[in-house]
C-alpha cells in the first residue's frame, strides 16, 4: 500500500524524516502568504487514496492550524480516501476546560475543525491533557516522546537522577527513570500567572534503599535531598516563557545538584525563554522536534514512523 506523506511547513524536515524512516513518498507542498497577510495551500504532487499529513500547530498556531485545515480539505476534494493527521504539537491543546465563566474551550474547537476538514486518524505526541483526545469521534493516538527522550539522556549522563519540575509531569519523570532504571524525584508548583509560577519542594517518603535496584524499579521516587553530588536531568512536556524550569533549577542546585541538564518534548520557548534556562545554570537544554527550534536535537520521527506502520 502506497502512503504519501505531506509535510505541513511547520514540519517539513520531520515530515521527510519519517517518509524516510516508512520508504515512502514525500508529497511536494506549496504554501505562501498573500500580500495582505491570507494563507495559499497548494498541493503539487499526485494525491494517493491513502495519505499521512504531518503538521504542529504551535507558534504561529492561526496560521498553521488553518493551513492544516486547507491541506485536509483539499486532500478529500482530490480523492484522498483515507487522512492520518499526525499534529506532534497541537496548539491551544491547553484550553480543554471552561476554567473561568465565558472562556472559549479552544481544544474542542481546534479537534473537531481537524476532524470536520478531512482527518480520519489523529495522532498526537503527549498532549497536555490526554482528554482533549473525547473531543474526536476518529481513532486518536498520544504518543509519548519519552522513549527517545531517555536515550537521548543514557547518552550523555552517566547516572542520572530524572527531576519533574511539578506534580503534572511527575509520569513524565517515572516512564524515564523506569526506561534508564534510576531514582526520580518532583516538584510542586503553583501557578500564579501566565508568566509566573511558585515552585517547592516535595517530601518524598522513601523506605528503601536507592541502590537496591529491584525496589528502586517498584518505585523510583526519591528525597530532593538524593539530588546531591547527581546529574540532575529536568523533564517537562511543554516549556513555554521557561519559569518553571528557572525555578527547578535553582532549587536542585541549592540542594547541591552537580550538574543541570534539561529536556522537554514541545520547545514553545517563548521570547528569552533560552537564554534564562542557561543563566540559570542549565548545563544543556535539549527537546525533541515537535516543534523546529534551536533546542530541537531529539527527533521524534522513529516513534511517528513506527505509530504509522
Ligand atoms: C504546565 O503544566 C506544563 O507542563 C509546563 O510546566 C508549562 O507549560 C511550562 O510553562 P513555563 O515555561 O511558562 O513555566
Amino acid at each position: 500500500m502506497i502512503i504519501l506523506i505531506i509535510g505541513g511547513s511547520a514540519s517539513q524536515k520531520l515530515a521527510a524524516n519519517v517518509a524516510k524512516e516508512l520508504g515512502e513518498t514525500l508529497c511536494p507542498l506549496e504554501t505562501k502568504k498573500f500580500p495582505d497577510g491570507e494563507r495559499y495551500v497548494r498541493i503539487k504532487g499526485e494525491v494517493e487514496k491513502n495519505v499521512t499529513v504531518i503538521q504542529s500547530t504551535g507558534f504561529p498556531q492561526d496560521e498553521n492550524l488553518i493551513e492544516l485545515l486547507f491541506i485536509l480539505r483539499t486532500l478529500k476534494d482530490l480523492g484522498a480516501e483515507h487522512i492520518k493527521v499526525v499534529v506532534p504539537y497541537l496548539g491551544y491543546g491547553r484550553q480543554e476546560l471552561r476554567f473561568k465563566d465565558g472562556e472559549a474551550i479552544s481544544a474542542q474547537l481546534v479537534s473537531n475543525l481537524i476532524e470536520e476538514s478531512g482527518a480520519d486518524e489523529f495522532i498526537s505526541i503527549n498532549l497536555h491533557e490526554d482528554s482533549v483526545r473525547d473531543f474526536f469521534n476518529i481513532p486518536t493516538a498520544n504518543l509519548s516522546a519519552m522513549a527517545p527522550i531517555a536515550e537521548y539522556i543514557a547518552d550523555k549522563v552517566e547516572n542520572p537522577i530524572i527531576i519533574a519540575p511539578d506534580k503534572g509531569a511527575l509520569g513524565f519523570a517515572e516512564e524515564i527513570a523506569e526506561i534508564l532504571g534510576c531514582n526520580c524525584t518532583y516538584m510542586s508548583k503553583v501557578r500564579l500567572g501566565p508568566d509566573k509560577v511558585e515552585t517547592r519542594i516535595v517530601d518524598v517518603q522513601c523506605d528503601f534503599d536507592s541502590e537496591d535496584l529491584d525496589k528502586v524499579k517498584k518505585d523510583s521516587k526519591v528525597n530532593i535531598d538524593s539530588v546531591a553530588g547527581k546529574e540532575a536531568v529536568i523533564i517537562d512536556d511543554i516549556i513555554a516563557t521557561g519559569g518553571t524550569i528557572v525555578n527547578a533549577i535553582g532549587i536542585l542546585k541549592e540542594h547541591g545538584a552537580k550538574s543541570v541538564d534539561v529536556c522537554c518534548v514541545h520547545p514553545v520557548l517563548v521570547n528569552d525563554a533560552v537564554l534564562k534556562i542557561m543563566a540559570a545554570g542549565a548545563r544543556d537544554l535539549s527537546s525533541t522536534d515537535t516543534l523546529k527550534s534551536d533546542v530541537s536535537s531529539i527527533s521524534v520521527a522513529k516513534l511517528i514512523a513506527d505509530a504509522l506502520r
